[in-house]
């Protein structure tokens, strides 16, 4: 037979101060209820489920991802840490990272400085087209073509876009040998314009990209595609090496340095990477640098590559941002970048 509270209580009674042993009774029971619920609070934690990966998969066509949309910067991860936090204020559901982009900028470079300010800070203050080729490397390229490999490079979208927009600054996101920037130049020269025009390429192309275009490109060398050689002859050759500038590093590195330094581009072509996730991030870290009223576009919209990865992004772009799409030929279009308001 177990012993009950009030005969344990009279038998530890002996060794216990006369003035708590009236209370004796009620300690002693206290003590045993509360170890039995500490027993099963542990058992009962030690069986709770572990939150599955699964939990965090974000699955595109849920409804709540875009619950809260519009809190998307550093404060959105503050309102959504109610929801449950995963340890240093990490968000358990979305608005988390995918949504969490840099959206104000240094102060505006003024546009005629842009080109020197880039010599300056990526090309120690000289011209990358300075006493360009030398001989070793023009010995490796193919002759400049008038109008180099490209897709979709000399749609009407580029001349209907820089005739609206009237840009002093045009920034591409993938330029490969130059044929859109090409375009673009000989487009806004015929307007008597004079936009600064900065091609983002790694020039690198995409894994094994040659076989298809060995007619297009020079034998890569050591490991060296020379991309950027051929593109700097093209545009040499087309006598446009005063403002078109290569900015030879991943979109998104540049895109951060452009932030950071304060450079604005009134007109953005995104047609780099054609995943969801490049698309996706090249197009919200260069919406940071679109200046207010200015227009970004980008290719492919309709193709079925990347499992349409391009379009995916654009659309989920324009959701979050309260913007419209507006296809034109194989490109897309977005609402121009609201005046006055630079967190949009
Ligand atoms: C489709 S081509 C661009 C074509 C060019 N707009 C034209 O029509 O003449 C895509 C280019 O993006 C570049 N690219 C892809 N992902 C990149 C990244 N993350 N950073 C820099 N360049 C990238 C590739 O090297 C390639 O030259």
């Amino acid at each position: 037979m177990k012993p009950r509270a009030p005969a344990v209580a009279a038998a530890l009674s002996s060794g216990v101060p006369a003035k708590l042993r009236p209370h004796l009774p009620r300690i002693t029971a206290f003590l045993i209820v509360f170890s039995v619920g500490y027993s099963l609070g542990i058992v009962s934690s030690s069986t709770r489920p572990t939150p599955k990966p699964s939990q965090t998969v974000i699955r595109p066509h849920a409804a709540h991802l875009t619950a809260g949309l519009g809190a998307t910067t550093t404060s959105g991860v503050a309102a959504s840490s109610s929801n449950g936090t995963f340890g240093a204020g990490y968000p358990r559901s979305p608005p988390h990272d995918l949504f969490r982009f840099r959206d104000e900028c240094r102060e505006a470079v003024p546009s005629d400085a842009v080109v020197q300010t880039l010599i300056d800070k990526l090309f120690d203050g000289e011209s990358p087209y300075a006493s360009f080729p030398p001989e070793h490397t023009a010995a490796l390229l193919h002759p400049a073509a008038a109008r180099p490999r490209g897709w979709g490079s000399t749609g009407a979208v580029f001349a209907d876009l820089i005739e609206e927009v009237r840009p002093e600054t045009i920034l591409e996101l993938g330029a490969f040998l130059g044929a859109s920037a090409l375009h673009m130049a000989a487009v806004a020269r015929n307007l008597s314009l004079s936009p600064a025009i900065l091609c983002v390429d790694d020039f690198r192309g995409w894994p094994a990209f040659r076989g298809r275009f060995r007619r297009d490109v020079p034998a890569q060398r050591h490991g060296d595609a020379l991309l950027l050689p051929q593109f700097m002859a093209n545009v040499a050759a087309a006598g446009e090496a005063e403002r078109v500038l290569p900015l030879p590093f991943s979109t998104a590195s540049v895109l951060t340095a452009l932030c950071q330094w304060g450079v604005y581009a009134d007109l953005i072509e995104v047609d780099a990477g054609h995943d969801f996730h490049s698309a996706w991030a090249d197009i919200n870290l260069a919406w940071a640098v679109l200046r207010p009223g200015g227009v970004m576009f980008g290719h492919d919209y309709f193709t079925g590559a990347d499992d349409r990865g391009v379009r995916r992004a654009v659309t989920l772009f324009a959701k979050v941002k309260g913007l419209t799409v507006r296809p034109h030929g194989q490109h897309w279009i977005l609402s121009a970048k609201p005046r006055g308001d630079a967190r949009r």
